[in-house]
């Protein structure tokens, strides 16, 4: 099997400048040889081009950057796109969260009934009218499901890209009310830390497999890990760090579960900020995960 890794050297999604270096971070960690030693092929496809945006937030639409991340998005889409429909398995590096929105839309283009797994902190279910930022980070859900500026929801041309039955969000503590709202009337499957303290990661992992697979039937699942879903104790090089987040070791024994799963078909591993980091070590939790999720066992 060949892993296609995509960087996405994106920060306009939200205003901690920084996040654009997240795909060097990662490479620099050793992402490739990790991999390789796993018995894959690699292909580094190299980075989406990003243009330049004076980050302000436009009075009429609430949204901050809105041309250069639909631009990087559409770019995005297309790449994924294409190293999907090449039989390769994208491996696409953030970035700010906002990419997701072209991630999702590349693959979901093959897939009748997608299933995602989004890791995280927060929900990114806001859109232009509920977001209290103006950060397209903290929307891509949303779009992705058709809520949102139209320029968003429709990037390759068409829109939802994923039902919202077929969502699973983990690591949820820091929802807005907009989000909640959506959560509830949309049906969203979310474990929040409440979950993942009282059943526990084994627990959690299985009953997200379970509906994903059983009851949803989705015929791919792609995993949107944002680093910031652990706590910050273990990953500070984010920009919007909440205490409170999954342990490394939790972590590690949910990528290992949805590998022994066999249900992941595309990932991303975004919001590695190295500005903010300490010594490149969210970056190495990055590579470590990707490791685990691609079925690095200790022996
Ligand atoms: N909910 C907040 C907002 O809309 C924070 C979003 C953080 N998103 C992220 N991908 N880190 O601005
Ligand atoms: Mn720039
Ligand atoms: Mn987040
Ligand atoms: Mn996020």
């Amino acid at each position: 099997k060949n892993i296609s890794i995509i960087g996405v050297p994106m920060d306009h999604g939200q205003n901690r400048r920084g996040v654009d270096m997240g795909p060097s971070a990662i490479r620099y960690a050793g992402v490739v040889d990790r991999i390789e030693s796993l018995g894959y092929s690699v292909t580094d496809e190299g980075d989406i081009q990003i243009g330049h945006a004076d980050g302000s937030i436009d009075e009429n639409t609430n949204l901050r950057n809105l041309k250069v991340v639909t631009d990087a998005t559409e770019a995005l889409g297309a790449k994924v796109f294409e190293v999907a429909e090449a039989g390769n398995f994208p491996l696409v590096l953030g970035g700010d969260h906002s990419i997701a929105i072209g991630t999702l839309a590349g693959i979901s283009e093959r897939h009748e009934n997608l299933g995602v797994i989004w890791y995280d902190a927060h929900a990114d279910m806001n859109t232009s009218d509920t977001s209290p930022s103006g950060n397209i980070h903290g929307m891509p859900l949303a779009a992705s499901f058709g809520l949102g500026h139209e320029q968003l929801t429709h990037i390759r041309g068409y829109s939802p890209k994923v039902k919202p039955e077929n969502i699973v969000i983990i690591g949820a503590r820091s929802v807005d009310p907009g989000e909640r709202e959506l959560i509830k009337e949309r049906g969203i499957r979310v474990y929040s830390m409440h979950e993942i303290d009282s059943m526990g990661m084994q627990a959690v992992i299985d009953d997200a497999i379970q509906y994903l697979k059983e009851k949803r039937r989705t015929d791919a699942v792609h995993l949107s890990l944002d680093l910031d879903g652990i706590d910050p104790m273990y990953t500070p090089g984010v920009g919007t760090p909440v205490p409170g987040g999954i342990t490394y070791r939790e972590s590690h024994l949910a990528m290992e579960l949805l590998f022994d799963a066999g249900i992941i078909t595309s990932a991303e591993f975004v919001e590695v900020n190295p500005i903010l980091d300490e010594k490149n070590r969210t970056a190495d939790v990055a590579v470590a995960l990707i490791g685990s999720l691609l079925g690095e066992k200790l022996l």
